[in-house]
């Protein structure tokens, strides 16, 4: 059977990236130009800055992809792109990047479902074995997903209000921390204790959904009391009292749901993936769990990047499903 390379590009948001994956499961490059710097000054990604940025990052981006893997558009079998959700403005850039190289070449073109991508991160490093779940924790989502096989995607609880990414962003402004927030608070957490007894939100019984607006309100509660009251804030005993109740819910319900649906796998999925917090936690939960399979991506592949984009694409070229030419970039793309 012939080799296939899939040619990645996501900029749903604050990342240019390309990536070229073989046969949907080695990464043959992988290119990502973060745009942080230029967005921290402003405590969060200004869109009108995201899709400037794009735009002149993107050619140099597809050009150190081809470089890094010593091949050329010719040896593509088909360009996959970040359709949506994200930033309409940013992903308009990529979807029309990936539309002239798919004509130009003669290429299918495929468009990728953002939280497909961040899903698929985990057959970089791991065959999936269905069926599965998948945490999907990111500055823009937070669900658990559950597949019966490949491409088939059935959300079973997600946030109502914030994000988990989004909770960790705004708690980290509240202490003055740069953006992107989730990291520092994590750092600051491993050196603190859990001793301001925030709340645990389950919402109702049975429930897969999660919410994180109480908790993040909870926390400049704290702040603003302590303020007024003249009293000194421990941040590390903050942060990691914070950090505790997003990672106690988080694995609570995904052990729960595990369970539940009898599942091969869990694929841990997105930014604050990255969490070591909740990587701990995991790990621990599901070593009393030998049936089930924890699979966590490294950190580079948590994190917006391509390579999860030609992944998830690769899927959809064998499935013959692919986009016309009058494909769209989807700000609120269901999965
Ligand atoms: O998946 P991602 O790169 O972009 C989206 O699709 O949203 O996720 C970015 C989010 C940000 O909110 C960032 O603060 C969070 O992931 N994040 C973390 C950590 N590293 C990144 N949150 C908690 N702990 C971390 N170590
Ligand atoms: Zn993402």
């Amino acid at each position: 059977k012939k080799d296939t390379y899939i040619f990645g590009i996501e900029t749903s948001c604050d990342e240019t990236a390309a990536a070229i994956v073989k046969n949907g499961t080695e990464i043959v490059a992988n290119v990502v130009s973060s745009q942080i710097e230029s967005h921290k000054r402003f405590g969060g990604v200004v869109p009108e800055i995201a899709s400037r940025h794009h735009v002149e990052q993107i050619i140099a981006v597809f050009q150190e992809t081809l470089e890094q893997a010593g091949l050329t558009f010719k040896d593509m079998d088909a360009i996959a792109v970040t359709k949506g959700p994200g930033l309409v403005g940013a992903l308009l850039i990529g979807v029309n990047a990936a539309k002239a190289i798919a004509f130009a070449h003669q290429l299918p073109l495929i468009g990728v479902h953002h939280i497909a991508g961040h899903i698929y991160a985990n057959r970089l490093v791991k065959e999936m074995a269905f069926p599965l779940l998948s945490l999907v924790v990111s500055g823009g989502h937070t669900e658990i997903v559950y597949m019966a096989e490949h491409g088939s995607f059935k959300v079973i609880g997600e946030t109502r209000d914030d994000a988990a990414g989004e909770a960790y962003d705004k708690v980290a402004r509240t202490l003055h921390l740069p953006y992107p927030g989730g990291p520092h608070i994590d750092r600051l957490a491993a050196a603190g204790e859990d001793t301001y007894g925030l709340p645990r939100v389950r919402l109702e019984e049975g429930s897969y959904d999660f919410s994180f607006s109480g908790l993040k309100s909870a926390v400049i509660n704290t702040v603003h009391n302590a303020q007024q009251r003249g009293e000194e804030l421990v941040p590390e005993n903050l942060a990691a009292s914070f950090q505790a109740s997003v990672v106690e819910v988080l694995t609570e319900k995904t052990i729960r749901a595990a369970k539940e649906y009898c599942v091969e796998q869990v694929l841990l999925a997105g930014g604050v993936a990255a969490n070591e917090g909740l990587r701990a936690s995991l790990e621990k939960a599901f070593s009393d769990m030998p049936a089930t399979e924890l699979v966590i991506p490294p950190l580079s592949l948590c994190t917006d990047n391509a390579a999860m984009i030609a992944a998830a694409g690769t899927i959809l070229f064998e499935q013959g499903k692919k986009d016309g030419m009058d494909m769209n970039g989807h700000p609120g793309l269901d999965i």
